[in-house]
């Protein structure tokens, strides 16, 4: 059995017993810390914490691996509850087009995005996308990510997306940590079907979706509704279709336009609403009647120069707000939750209490983990950052670029 004390912490964070589900509204800059703390764990479970004087006893000497955190910080780790953390190639190129002028969708148009990455994933083999994308979890979790969300949906053939699905549930079987598999064969349509979205979303229907639940492939279905992409009609059949065969909506809706898809998306049961750079009224009047969290990825307004989501607006009414990376090679090639933190805080005035939040409870709720990840708390399960020596817990987004992490705790 593997037991650590880690002593003399300087703030514990985000811990106690029968913390809320989800933080909203007020609630948000709500941050339990506990100074001058210890925590006990055992095989990765959290058995015992409390102020430094009550933890004489807490645990026999034999075995014990003791860590003296003296200025330090320990905290959840982060769960990212959107990525496309399995892809081929990354994509430089498109990066230069948009500092020569060109803009993400125009690149698109042209046959780049997401249609580019489609291509290169065709020609890779299972095994070597699997140990691709094993290599960035490995760097993902070194930053502090204790959960991960993976989507397919660079495939957009039955081979393909059968391909990146079983690329994610090789990464589930490997890993220490929990990642769930998001079905996002609704991701663009392949060109030989641009003028046939019925072809191409029959084959979702009645080609993917059926081997993707006999093989046990995905958590979650996703579809990426927008101007150029899927309609909010053609989300809704695909969401209804994914619901039969057992799958959780979970979708990206208004990354560059407002077009019913949040209220649709709710109505359908959606876990979570992402990206959300363009609000209109009724997506917030939506949001209030319902159970569903807003997520927002700060990283892929950064890189590829489009509107910071509003997520002060979202806070000011009562609502819920999460952060996840959307880690991928073409909007958001980050997925250090570190610098996430940083952008809300910097770029969407989230305090860093409220963005904290938004990137554990609240991010946890929006990957189906409420029970295990997000706090600290006896029996949790959740992975733990330790930090390095740092003057306030507020430091960590302030100091943006910085590596504060000094070692994570599966
Ligand atoms: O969440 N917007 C849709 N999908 C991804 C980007 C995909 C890509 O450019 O490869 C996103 O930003
Ligand atoms: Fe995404």
């Amino acid at each position: 059995m593997s037991k650590i004390l880690i002593k003399n912490i300087k703030g514990l964070v985000q811990v106690g017993e029968e913390l809320p589900m989800v933080r909203k509204g007020k609630e948000m800059r709500e941050l339990p810390i506990l100074e001058n703390a210890f925590l006990a764990l055992e095989d990765g479970e959290v058995v015992g914490y409390g102020p430094m004087n009550e933890w004489e006893g807490i645990s026999d000497w034999r075995d014990l691996e003791i860590v003296d955190a003296d200025g330090c910080f320990v905290l959840p780790a982060f769960c990212d509850s959107h990525t496309h953390a399995v892809f081929a190639k990354t994509r430089e190129e498109e990066f230069v087009d948009r500092i020569h002028g060109l803009t993400y969708e125009e690149i698109a148009l042209k046959g780049g995005g997401i249609l580019n990455s489609a291509r290169k994933l065709t020609e890779m083999s299972e095994d070597d996308l699997f140990e691709q994308a094993q290599k960035r979890i490995e760097k993902m979790i070194a930053c502090g990510t204790g959960a991960i969300e993976i989507k397919s949906g660079y495939g957009l053939s039955v081979d393909a997306e059968l391909k990146m699905l079983r690329v994610i549930k090789r990464l589930k079987e490997k890993n220490k940590i929990v990642i769930k598999a998001t079905f996002l064969g609704a991701h663009a349509f392949p060109v030989e079907y641009k003028q046939n979205h019925k072809g191409y979303i029959d084959l979702i229907i009645n080609e993917m979706l059926p081997q993707i639940k006999n093989e046990g492939l995905a958590d979650y279905i996703d579809v990426f509704c927008e101007r150029n992409y899927f309609s909010v009609q053609e989300m809704e059949q695909i969401l209804i279709a994914g619901k039969n065969h057992g799958l959780i909506p979970k979708v990206h809706v208004n990354q560059f336009s407002t077009m019913g898809g949040v209220s649709k998306a709710i109505e359908l049961g959606a876990l979570s609403v992402d990206h959300l750079e363009e609000l209109a009224d009724e997506d917030i009047e939506a949001l209030q009647n319902s159970s569903c969290m807003p997520v927002f990825l700060p990283g892929c307004s950064h890189f590829i120069g489009i509107p910071f989501g509003d997520a002060r607006r979202l806070i000011d009414s009562g609502l819920p707000v999460a952060l996840a990376s959307d880690y991928n090679p073409g909007s958001t090639p980050n997925y250090n939750l570190f610098a996430v933190w940083s952008l809300a805080c910097i770029k969407m005035k989230m305090t860093p209490e409220e963005a904290l939040n938004a990137l554990t409870i609240n991010a946890a709720y929006a990957i189906g983990l409420s029970e295990t990840h997000g706090t600290i708390c006896l029996g949790s399960k959740s992975p733990i950052i330790l930090t390095k020596e740092i003057p306030s817990l507020a430091y960590l987004p302030y100091s943006f670029g910085e590596d504060n992490v000094q070692r994570v705790f599966l």
